[in-house]
């Protein structure tokens, strides 16, 4: 890929538009504006928080992100969205539990003033949920136009320069890619045929993409990743990422698993178990949903351990991994890891991980950063899926037939030298022999 020779001005609103407006979205869009306010600190975003080292460690050069990459500004974006429930921002984020009032009252009139948008809903895609703020259409095809106009009057009533799109929806179904995921005519005729294998999420995503809105897919679902999707992201020069947002359990392996396996100790054994208790507990109980989320979570430990490569140490690997619906603990969050593993000799050893967390917590500053850095892409004139945002997924879209990188550092060093090459700056190989000579 060359070089983009310039990246547009940031200047302008940006709307960020979140199908699906629950915990995860609102929990965003409320840290954002007390941050705006100083009222909040937006931890956990790279966007906000990060530096970046240029040149030579002599050098003594690191600037932040934001100082270095022309990002758009906190007091630019515009957030809105759809929801097949009508409840405005405040109201979400007050059933979702996830913020205290002292964090909700001082922005309260301006959540109350976000209300989502009619979403589009086949109910046999996510089967927990039955909603009532729905739009109703001739045809799949006629619902994407539908879309497509919400979000050019969102542009337009909002004076916004331009949108970006983040997938905060409840995950769906299991299915994978098939015959009218092929091209982007198969895909046309199937919305117009109103094929099954077309879920809601994907007319979000495909309406986006027609409207030239970068997309970022923080679900399961295959959403964005399917071959018409890629077709037309190419197409109208727009960029797409996906997919699952990694924040708690998944995080945690993509950040251990490495490091033992930069040790070369053997495991035989990783079984994870979460218990939690919001929504998307609720949704991950049907086990088609589960289904879903299942293989985005058992792929990370054979990308990082690479069993083929490493019989002896990974070859009988035993990964298991349960989600259980408990109502008592909403989005805190518990996952618990046990790691059987082995050292020198084959000695057995174990790991055992209770990872207390807010899953929305851990959610929030994801959309924003992908938000800022999808929107940073599309100025670059960059198109297509963005691996180098793979940091932020638990499975992270990919050309095809190359495998995702999973461990947490390289894809951190990929999104950063990413950005070095971006500004025109040397990547960081981290050779370093130039010290010594
Ligand atoms: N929080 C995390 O740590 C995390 C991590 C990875 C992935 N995710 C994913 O992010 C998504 C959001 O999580 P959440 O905790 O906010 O869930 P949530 O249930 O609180 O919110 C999802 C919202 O999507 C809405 N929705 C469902 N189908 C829709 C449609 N077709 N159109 C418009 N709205 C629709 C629901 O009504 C709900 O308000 C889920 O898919 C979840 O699996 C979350």
């Amino acid at each position: 890929m060359k070089r983009p020779s310039e990246i547009a001005p940031s200047a302008g609103k940006i709307a960020v538009l979140m199908p699906g407006m629950g915990a995860v979205a609102t929990t965003t869009i409320a840290g954002v504006l007390l941050a705006r306010r100083g009222l909040g600190e937006p931890v956990g975003s790279l966007t906000q928080n990060a530096t970046i080292r240029l040149g030579k460690r002599s050098d003594d050069r690191s600037p932040s992100l934001r100082e270095f990459v022309p990002l758009a500004q906190l007091d630019q974006l515009v957030f809105g969205g759809w929801d097949i429930f009508p409840d405005n921002a405040y109201e979400a984020a007050k059933h979702a539990k996830v913020l205290e009032d002292r964090h909700l009252e001082p922005i309260r009139a301006e959540l109350e003033a976000i209300a989502p948008m009619k979403g589009v809903f086949y109910p046999e895609y996510v089967k927990r949920l039955s909603g009532t703020h729905l739009k109703t259409g001739r045809n799949k095809s006629h619902m994407v136009e539908q879309l497509r106009e919400d979000i050019r009057g969102f542009i337009a009533q909002n004076g916004c320069d331009r949108a970006v799109a983040v997938w905060c929806g409840s995950t769906e179904i299991y299915f994978p890619s098939s015959a009218v995921h092929a091209s982007i005519a198969t895909f046309e005729q199937g919305l117009l045929a109103d094929d099954p294998g077309i879920s809601n999420s994907q007319l979000y995503a495909w309406a986006c993409i027609q409207e030239g809105v970068p997309f970022a897919n923080g679900a399961p679902n295959l959403t964005v990743d399917f071959p018409a999707a890629l077709e037309l992201a190419r197409l109208r020069g727009v960029p797409v990422a996906g997919k699952d947002f990694k924040t708690g359990q998944t995080l945690m392996k993509t950040i251990i698993a490495p490091g033992l396996k930069a040790r070369m100790l053997g495991i035989a054994g990783w079984f994870s178990t979460n218990i939690l208790g919001n929504r998307d507990g609720e949704v991950l109980e049907d086990p088609d949903s589960f289904k879903a989320k299942e293989v985005t979570k058992l792929g990370v430990l054979d990308y990082v351990l690479q069993p083929a490569k490493y019989p002896k140490l990974y070859g009988n690997l035993f990964h298991l991994v349960r989600i259980n619906y408990y109502p008592p603990r909403g989005d805190a969050k518990e996952g618990w890891d046990n790691i059987d593993l082995f050292g020198w000799l084959g000695y057995p050893m174990q790991l055992k991980l209770d990872f207390l967390c807010r899953d929305s917590i851990l959610a929030a500053p994801l959309v924003l950063d992908l938000a800022l850095f999808l929107d940073l892409a599309s100025r670059a004139r960059m198109s297509g899926i963005q691996e180098w945002l793979s940091f932020y997924f638990k499975s992270p879209m990919t050309a095809p037939g190359l495998y995702p990188e999973h461990d947490l550092f390289i894809q951190l060093m990929k999104l950063k030298n990413t950005l070095r090459w971006l500004m025109g700056e040397d990547v960081i190989t981290h050779l370093g022999h130039e010290y010594y000579d």
